[in-house]
């Protein structure tokens, strides 16, 4: 191993066994060049909790391109019938169809992928990294985008789940008694559904290596029960994600349209390269949506939002933050110190 890719494996691999103190010791005894090398680090939204987050790190510490790990770490997400907010086993649409949203940034190279209302696809993440590397196009969406994925060796598959299917069939016969659609009374509730929620789940994730690249990732089943075609931030670049290779990566979960009107990532790495800290900067765009949140619909008896939207960030330092607008919940991190969830910043305390 020469000098220099020694000095990269320490830097990386103490981050990537977690060892703060092994870190912290190893850091000690450096030559100033291994102290000022940014230690690797991942966030992601919760339900990136353990498994995402270590294997977008595992990727980041073999070595391979920053977007290439994330992706890989949210395509286990994807693919958990379990999570029903992102891929195979999210929620559907009105008409009990699951529509994904996709999209990923690289900041070495300063492009994106993404792709809107997806049908059939397991992994959108994955085709919106296709759709990154093999065109010259930014997003695809629809049935275009069901071909392109096949195109290129995609399977077409069901993706909705019996949780799922009885879950939409449980709202669409809850909607209303002057329709012909009755719900079924089996004189219990089903444990299956008990936690199953309408929601905006989705899951972001964004790295940063020891060379200081950034990349990331953002891809949902959006929001259940959704309209038809409806597309949330997700696969909205500036949105649901956004990446400068100079500066940090930055994505969101939550409501998306509240994101897309106001640009929250793209604001969370504009704050970033402004010198802002990632966690202020992502308190900067939570505050931002609260600013612009008016409608009726959208706010309290106080005038504040009625709904949530998060942010996480990386910078190329790698450094890392995450903020919603109300108090409570946490983001996942895996950096030196380790695999593990930390409180979420706050625009508004509950
Ligand atoms: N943030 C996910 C969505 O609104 O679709």
């Amino acid at each position: 191993m020469s000098r220099i890719n020694r000095r990269r494996f320490l830097s990386s691999s103490a981050a990537a066994i977690g060892a703060g103190a092994a870190a912290a010791s190893a850091s000690a005894k450096a030559p100033e060049i291994l102290v000022r090398r940014p230690h690797p680090c991942v966030v992601s939204s919760a339900n990136g909790y353990p498994h995402c987050t270590s294997k977008a790190m595992e990727g980041i510490i073999a070595g391979k391109p920053v977007v290439d790990a994330v992706v890989e770490g949210v395509t286990l997400v994807e693919n958990d019938p379990k999570d029903m907010s992102v891929g195979y086993g999210g929620l559907p649409n009105e008409e009990g169809v699951v529509q994904l949203d996709a999209s990923v940034m690289d900041g070495v190279s300063c492009l994106s992928g993404a792709v809107g209302c997806i049908e059939n696809i397991k992994n959108p993440a994955k085709v919106a990294l296709h759709v990154m590397r093999y065109t010259d196009h930014c997003l695809i969406v629809g049935e275009g985008a069901k071909r392109f994925a096949k195109a290129h060796g995609f399977k077409e598959e069901n993706l909705l789940t019996e949780r799922a299917r009885k879950a939409w069939l449980r709202w669409k016969a809850s909607l209303s008694e002057r329709d012909d659609w009755f719900p079924k009374d089996t004189g219990r509730a089903d444990p299956d559904l008990e936690k199953v929620k309408g929601t905006y789940g989705t899951i972001n994730c964004n790295g940063v290596n020891s060379e200081g690249d950034v990349a990331g990732v953002t891809t949902t089943s959006g929001l259940s029960w959704k309209i038809p075609g409806r597309v949330g931030d997700s696969p909205i670049i500036g949105a649901g994600l956004y990446v400068d290779g100079d500066h940090g990566a930055a994505g969101s979960t939550g409501r998306g349209e509240a994101n897309i009107i106001s640009c929250g990532s793209f604001s969370v790495v504009e704050a970033i390269r402004k010198g802002m800290h990632p966690k202020d900067a992502c308190v900067y765009a939570a505050r931002n949506i609260v600013r612009l949140t008016r409608a009726k619909h959208l706010v309290r008896k106080d005038g504040k939002p009625n709904f949530n939207v998060k942010f996480y960030a990386v910078d190329k330092k790698g450094r890392h933050g995450g903020a919603a607008i109300w108090s409570g919940g946490k983001y996942a991190a895996f950096d030196a110190d380790g695999n593990r969830r930390i409180d979420f910043a706050y625009a508004l305390e509950r």
